[in-house]
Parts: structure tokens; C-alpha cells; sequence
């Protein structure tokens, strides 16, 4: 009972400096966010994509449901290349949008006005509640992307093997602003069924647990403070798998950490971090999970050199010397010598002839 006055009076609290700090919040906005490259923000669709197969009495990989913020704009190239990508690995995946949109199954979730980055927190919200409503019972876990995120969805069923999904789990790349922990949104985050079933009982419809949509894009920071209100549980990912401390959700391009030098790490993600900022090849999990800002090119590059490209290893270079080195008579054969009895006239050439 006077624990939960105190938790009433703190929340009383929390709104107070909420509606203190809005001004500050719109300067933070400015400080933190200039380097965004601005997704879009509007409607959410739905398509079936993978089938969850599963054998009787065996446990089954986690079922994880996408939503993947997008905008009208951004339909034909980031949310295109998602569905293309990375989102053929969702149990399911959702895109909320401002519009619907047919062919990708995007939903629209908000109105057409309501679809600009100052809407965002409201758009979460909507989502959330859309994805609630038709599909709450239907999933054991649910990542919140934008259409700029690039998501390893195998690395991300591994970490959520570790928990229950009945658990109020909130997990992603934890952060903390004017004492608030929250993760950050533009790297995803994930609820556990249990933390969804407790924003949409106990937050969504509070003011005093959960901040109302005002004109603010930082929905990560206002979802950090429903969650903690509700007793949910914030697990660093940096801290989830045994022996590997390393940050798995990047909120940077992945290109800022590998340099090894401190100019491209802004100074706000230090102080905001909870785990180390390290950067070179030592930057990040080896099981690394989700990379924000990631244009169309550089998903395809994710995709190429994640799930595509295969690199030899020494016992099978030595297998293939041993094995099946040509011979010279099929080196003939296969690649005989190149005909030069048309060269001519060589010492008339230019020095760089024009079409070199
Ligand atoms: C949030 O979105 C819902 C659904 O479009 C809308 O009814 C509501 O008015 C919006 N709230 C704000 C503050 O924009
Ligand atoms: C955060 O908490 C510390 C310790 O209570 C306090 O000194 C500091 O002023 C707080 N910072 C903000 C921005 O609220
Ligand atoms: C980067 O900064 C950290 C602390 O801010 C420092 O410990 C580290 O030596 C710096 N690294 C380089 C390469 O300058
Ligand atoms: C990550 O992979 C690299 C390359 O295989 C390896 O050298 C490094 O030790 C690995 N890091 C960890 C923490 O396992």
C-alpha cells in the first residue's frame, strides 16, 4: 500500500518534470538527432511471410512479430528493400504507416496528418495497439523497427531464447536521458508478450503512468518511461548473452564505430550508453542483432555479405590443391591461349587510347 502511494507520488513526480523539460526536450532534439536521416514515419501494413513450423512438444524457436515504422514516402525503396530483406525472416511483418498499402500489407495505424516525425510517439503507440489487437495472442515477442533498420533475425531468436516471453521483458541497446533509461529506438527494441500485454492494460491509457502524444519524435524515450511504470524489465542486450558483453543493437551507422578512431563516436552516445563505447572490429557482438541507419544499398550489403557471400577455409584450399588441380592438359583445353595473330600495329597505339 505505501509502495504504491510512493510509486503514485513519483509518477506525479515524473509528470512534473515531463512537462518541465518538454523545452528542453525540443533543444535535445536538435543536439542529439541532427545526424538522422529522417525515415518516415506513418502507416503500418501486414503480410504473412514465413510460416512458423513447429513439432509437436518440441520447444520452437521464439515467434517474433515485425512492426517496422514507415512513411507513405518511403514505401518503394526502404520499406521495399525490408519486406525484400531482412523482414522475410519476421514470423510476421507488419509495416505502420499513415496509408495503407496494398502490396507491401502496409496498415495505416494513424491518420495522414498524424504521419511526420513529430508524430512518431503516437504512431508507436498506435502501432503497438494495432499489432495488440489482432495479433496479441499470437506471438511471443514483438520488435519495434524503423524502415532503416537492418535486423539478423536468427541472433535475434538466439538472445530471446534466454527468456520467457510471459516475462515482462523489454530488451534493445539501453540508453538513459535525465534519468530515464529507455532503449534506443532507432537500433529496435523488443517486447516480451507479457510487456506488451502490460503497456496496452496498464500504460497506454494512463497519463499519469505514460506520457500522451504530444509532438515529439523521441518515442523511445517516452516508451522507456510507460515500461518502467509498469514493472517491466530493462535488459541491456550488451548484458544478455554469457561472455560476450558487447552491444548487439548499434544506434550508429555500423561505419562510425569500425573506424578506430574516437571523431566519428558523438560525444552524447557515450554519455548516454550503458555499455562501453568501443570502436574497430572490437565495436560490436560478434552475434550482433539489429544496425540503425542503413540505406537501401546498404541493406543489400547486410544481406550479400551476411546470408550470401562464403569464405574458404584453409583445409578446404588444401583439399582442392590435393584433390582437383587441373592438369595442363585440361588447362589447354578449358582456357587455350588467346589468339594473337590480330594484334597489329601495337607502336601506333596512343599512349591511353580513348576507350581504356
Ligand atoms: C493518435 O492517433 C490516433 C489514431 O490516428 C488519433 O485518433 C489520435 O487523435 C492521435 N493523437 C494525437 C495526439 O495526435
Ligand atoms: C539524476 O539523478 C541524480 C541523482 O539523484 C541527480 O543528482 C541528477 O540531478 C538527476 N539528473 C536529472 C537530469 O534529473
Ligand atoms: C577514445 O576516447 C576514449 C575516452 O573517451 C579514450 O579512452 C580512448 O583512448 C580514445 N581512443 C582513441 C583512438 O583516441
Ligand atoms: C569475433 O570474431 C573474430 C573473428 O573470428 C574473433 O577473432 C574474435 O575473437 C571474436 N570475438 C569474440 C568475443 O568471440
Amino acid at each position: 500500500m505505501t509502495a504504491k502511494i510512493k510509486m503514485r507520488s513519483q509518477l506525479h513526480l515524473l509528470t512534473g518534470f515531463m512537462a518541465g523539460f518538454v523545452l528542453a526536450f525540443v533543444l535535445l532534439l536538435y543536439v542529439y538527432d541532427v545526424s538522422r536521416v529522417t525515415p518516415c514515419w506513418s502507416s503500418s501494413s501486414t503480410m504473412s511471410t514465413m510460416a512458423t513450423v513447429g513439432m509437436e512438444d518440441e520447444p520452437t524457436p521464439p515467434r517474433i512479430l515485425c512492426m517496422v515504422l514507415t512513411c507513405p514516402e518511403n514505401l518503394d525503396s526502404l520499406a521495399k528493400t525490408v519486406y525484400d530483406t531482412w523482414g522475410k525472416r519476421c514470423s510476421h511483418l507488419i509495416f505502420a504507416s499513415s496509408e495503407d498499402y496494398e502490396p507491401l500489407g502496409v496498415v495505416r495505424v494513424v491518420e495522414p496528418s498524424g504521419g511526420g516525425y513529430e508524430d512518431l510517439w503516437n504512431k508507436t503507440r498506435e502501432g503497438f495497439r494495432h499489432v495488440w489487437e489482432h495479433y496479441g495472442g499470437d506471438y511471443d515477442w514483438f520488435l519495434k523497427a524503423d524502415d532503416d533498420t537492418y535486423m539478423v533475425m536468427e541472433n535475434l531468436q538466439h538472445l530471446l531464447s534466454g527468456f520467457d516471453p510471459d516475462t515482462p521483458v523489454y530488451l534493445g541497446y539501453k540508453m538513459s536521458r535525465y534519468n530515464v533509461s529507455y532503449m534506443s529506438g532507432g537500433a529496435s527494441y523488443i517486447l516480451s508478450r507479457q510487456a506488451l500485454h502490460r503497456f496496452m492494460t496498464k500504460a497506454y491509457e494512463s497519463e499519469v503512468i505514460c506520457p500522451q502524444p504530444k509532438k515529439m519524435g523521441i518515442e523511445d524515450f517516452y516508451m522507456g518511461i510507460c515500461l518502467q511504470n509498469v514493472g517491466v524489465h530493462f535488459v541491456d542486450s550488451a548484458q544478455a548473452l554469457d561472455g560476450d558483453k558487447k552491444p548487439k543493437f548499434m544506434p550508429l551507422d555500423l561505419e562510425n564505430y569500425l573506424m578506430d578512431a574516437n571523431s566519428t563516436i558523438p560525444e552524447w552516445l557515450r554519455l548516454m550508453s550503458f555499455s562501453q563505447v568501443e570502436t574497430g572490429l572490437r565495436c560490436c557482438s560478434n552475434y550482433s542483432v539489429a544496425f540503425h541507419y542503413a540505406s537501401r544499398e546498404r541493406m543489400f550489403l547486410y544481406e550479400f555479405l551476411i546470408y550470401h557471400l562464403k569464405v574458404f577455409s584453409t583445409n578446404q584450399i588444401s583439399e582442392r590443391i590435393h584433390s582437383s588441380r587441373i592438369s595442363l592438359s585440361d588447362l589447354m583445353r578449358r582456357f587455350p591461349l588467346e589468339d594473337n595473330s590480330n594484334i597489329k600495329d601495337l607502336l601506333q597505339m596512343s599512349e591511353k587510347p580513348d576507350n581504356f
